[in-house]
């Protein structure tokens, strides 16, 4: 059985459906922070049983063991983790102590009950400003906010416990490159809670009349349109990225990092071309001043994931838009 903290967030939802499609057991273990309880039963509408879904939180050490030794659980994928970048520049111990401190807490109570196998979410933030594209694993790392530098920390972590207990440990860092998209149902999306930050989820409630103008930060990018660039990769496929980094540790115990990206490049107006076709709406925008922080240009090289996992992601920007679109509309949802 797997373990899967931060089960019911965005990318914990649909690979948790993803399992449970591949005939694969787990259990979620999530505190709700940034879900809600209503996607379990969505996600029962597709898989066809509501999953089981532990509240709790994974810096709750005596949580933790209990879970390892009551249920059969054999490896862990750690989506848990509080993910706004400008929060956790405004409350970075907030951040530091739910991502670092939580992961520290999961891997003792691993290494207590004798589970040495872990998925971990890391990030292409990770890789900072890039000097050249594509982005490949062996590039620099670096981190320009609090949220990086999390990312950047918890990998250090998973590297050195995996140097500790040669051959003992199989770890997989997974950096994922822009997630978006939904699933295919339109009964299961990302669900932000406050005003989104990211881009595709800003759209489309603009394409739903929530909002009234996307905001554009910036087009004086040295990319073919001058805005910023990206490697926008469907939840559906990097769902499936994580069974395929299960199956791959299965074999092979050590330390995995692989990217888990498209390759494609793709600036905010093709997003948002691509957004209105789906939707068949309008979305008004203005450009304003570049965030602080924003890189320019940031796509994956994909290779070692296709080379080592047989994983190549299969959904191209409009079908994301087109699943996003669908969820965001909520029509399936009210269908009962
Ligand atoms: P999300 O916020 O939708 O999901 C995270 C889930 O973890 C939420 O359900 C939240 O309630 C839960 N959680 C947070 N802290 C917890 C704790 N201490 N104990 C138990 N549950 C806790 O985010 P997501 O987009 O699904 O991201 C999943 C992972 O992928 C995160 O680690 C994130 O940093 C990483 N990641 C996300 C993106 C992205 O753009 N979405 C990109 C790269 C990496
Ligand atoms: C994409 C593009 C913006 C919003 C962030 C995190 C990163 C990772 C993924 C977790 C950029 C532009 C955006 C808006 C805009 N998360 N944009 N108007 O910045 O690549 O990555 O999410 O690990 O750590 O930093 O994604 O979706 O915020 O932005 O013009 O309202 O859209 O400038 O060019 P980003 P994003």
């Amino acid at each position: 059985m797997i373990l899967v903290t931060g089960g019911a967030g965005f990318i914990g939802s649909h690979t948790c459906i993803a399992l449970a499609q591949a005939g694969l057991p787990f259990l979620m273990l999530d505190n709700f922070s940034n879900s809600r309880c209503s996607v379990l039963e969505r996600m029962g509408r597709i898989i066809g049983a509501v999953p089981v879904c532990i509240e709790g939180d994974v810096r709750d050490a005596a949580l933790l063991a209990q879970l390892l030794a009551q249920y059969p659980i054999n490896a862990v994928i750690h989506f848990a983790a509080l993910k706004a970048v400008g929060q956790s520049v405004a409350t970075p111990l907030r951040y530091y102590e739910n991502n670092v401190a939580g992961t520290i807490t999961l891997l003792q109570a691993m290494q207590q009950a004798q589970v040495r196998t872990l998925v971990f979410s890391s990030s292409a933030t990770v890789y900072g400003e890039p000097a050249t594209l594509p982005i490949g694993e062996d590039f620099p790392l670096s981190a320009t906010n609090p949220y990086g530098w999390s990312k950047l920390m918890m990998e250090q972590v998973l590297a050195d416990v995996d140097a500790a207990e040669p051959g003992q440990w199989h770890i997989a860092r997974l950096r994922y490159f822009n997630p978006v998209g939904a699933h295919e149902s339109g009964l299961v999306g990302e669900d932000p809670q406050d005003v989104p930050g990211n881009l595709l989820p800003y759209v489309a409630q603009v394409a739903a009349g929530q909002r009234s103008c996307l905001s554009i930060y910036g087009n004086d990018y040295p990319t073919p349109d001058g805005t910023g660039v990206r490697d926008y990769i469907h939840v559906a496929d990097l769902a499936q990225g994580h069974l395929a980094a299960l199956r791959y540790l299965r074999q092979h115990p050590g330390l995995l990092t692989v990217n888990l990206g498209t390759g494609r490049p793709v600036s905010v107006l093709e997003m948002v071309h691509s957004f209105e076709r789906a939707s068949g709406r309008s979305i008004p925008y203005q450009i304003v001043g570049r965030r602080p922080g924003d890189v320019a240009q940031c796509w994956a090289n994909p290779s070692l994931a296709q080379q080592l996992l047989g994983w190549k992601a299969q959904h191209g920007i409009d079908r994301m838009c087109q699943d996003a679109w669908r969820w965001q509309n909520g029509e399936a949802r009210s269908v009962a």
